[in-house]
């Protein structure tokens, strides 16, 4: 492994999680679904969905401000905030200029990342390199979705899926023995079509035709995303660990992009991990995108599931088709 000037490493966390429960019996009085059908195919039972006058830049900014100060720093000292999200308050600018003007980040640069569902992880790897080479002290990292918005609520393939939030982290030097030592990033762009939102870009723009039609909803086809994201997720996994010169015996808890429990299980297994080191939350949150990781990762810290010295890997996948990991020893 190439040596970095330092070690990056996570020094303050938060979330933003949205009131409104949205249960899959609620769903059953919207599409043709049932609270068994869901519960058995994706292991979620409810999600959470924000009010409609909330955007994502509402959850971002809530998230990164409990995320500086859990770090105990102020957002003058920020060099960059990197928001991931597949769903932008606007196409432009990026949600993370509104993020960087709300929280006073007066010093920071800032852009969006779009890796799909990966985006988060995508982020810290990205802010690792600005710290662990010495360019930049202090990096928020937010992954932060409305995806509520962009579903079709009529179109159950999609619509039980799918839930709202935001998780943030500071990226900052940490002592040599913690911090992040691998991370691998991945893309299949010959997936894209297997999950997109197809208009409102170049190359279909937004008209009453592409609304009648429905093309500014998330389109996605389940089974073949499905099989890419076992083998995604558990060659991801292996492949942090091995980079880092460790195998499954050596990893504390596993932090999965939490899209389904079927998934989840099965990465697990063929990475050679058992479920009691894997931490699982679909259940209460369903698949929030680029939040599933860093909400994943608050709750195993709040809940005591990880402790300083802990070796633990955040694994994704998502549209592009992307796929990421990422080692670190907790600090
Ligand atoms: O972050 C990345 C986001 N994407 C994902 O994580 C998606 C990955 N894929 C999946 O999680 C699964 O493929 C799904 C949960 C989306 C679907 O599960 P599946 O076991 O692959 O089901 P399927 O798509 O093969 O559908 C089986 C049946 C179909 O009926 P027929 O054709 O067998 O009669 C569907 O029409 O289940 C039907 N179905 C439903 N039934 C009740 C699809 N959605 C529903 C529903 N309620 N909500």
């Amino acid at each position: 492994m190439r040596d970095y000037i330092c070690r990056a490493g996570i020094t303050g966390l938060s979330t933003s999680i949205p009131e409104k429960v949205l249960t899959n019996y609620d769903l059953e009085k919207m599409v043709e679904t049932s609270d068994d059908w869901i519960n058995a195919r994706t292991g979620i039972k409810e999600r959470r969905i924000v009010e409609n006058d909330k955007t994502t830049c509402d959850l971002a900014c809530e998230a990164g401000q409990n995320a500086l100060e859990n770090a105990g720093i102020g957002p003058e000292e920020l060099d960059l905030v990197i928001v991931a999200t597949n769903t932008p308050d606007m196409i432009f600018p990026a949600t993370a200029c509104l993020v960087q003007d709300r929280i006073g980040a007066v010093n920071a640069g800032a852009f969006d990342l779009l890796a799909g569902c990966t985006g988060f992880i995508y982020g810290l790897t990205v802010g690792q390199q600005y710290v662990a080479a010495g360019a930049y002290d202090k990096v928020l990292v937010i992954g932060a979705e409305t995806l509520s918005k962009i579903i079709n609520w009529k179109d159950r393939n999609t619509c039980v899926l799918f839930g709202d939030g935001a998780g943030a982290a500071v990226v900052q030097q940490v002592p040599r023995e913690y911090g992040i030592i691998s991370s691998v990033l991945g893309s299949d762009g010959s997936g894209g079509k297997l999950l997109k939102l197809p208009a409102g870009g170049s190359k279909l723009p937004a008209s009453e035709e592409t609304v009648r039609q429905g093309l500014h909803y998330v389109d996605m086809s389940g089974r073949e995303v499905f099989k890419f994201a076992v083998r995604a997720m558990g060659e991801g996994t292996r492949k942090a660990l091995s980079k880092a010169g460790m195998g499954s015996e050596d990893l504390d808890l596993l932090i999965p992009h939490q899209a389904n429990i079927r998934i989840i299980d099965t990465a697990a297994k063929k990475a050679g991990i058992d479920m009691d080191r894997v931490l699982v939350n679909v259940d209460r949150f369903g698949n929030t995108s680029t939040a599933s990781v860093p909400i994943a990762l608050c709750e195993a810290v709040e809940q005591g599931k990880i402790k300083r010295g802990d070796n633990i890997v955040m694994v994704g996948f998502g549209a592009g088709l992307t796929w990421a990991s990422l080692l670190m020893t907790w600090y």
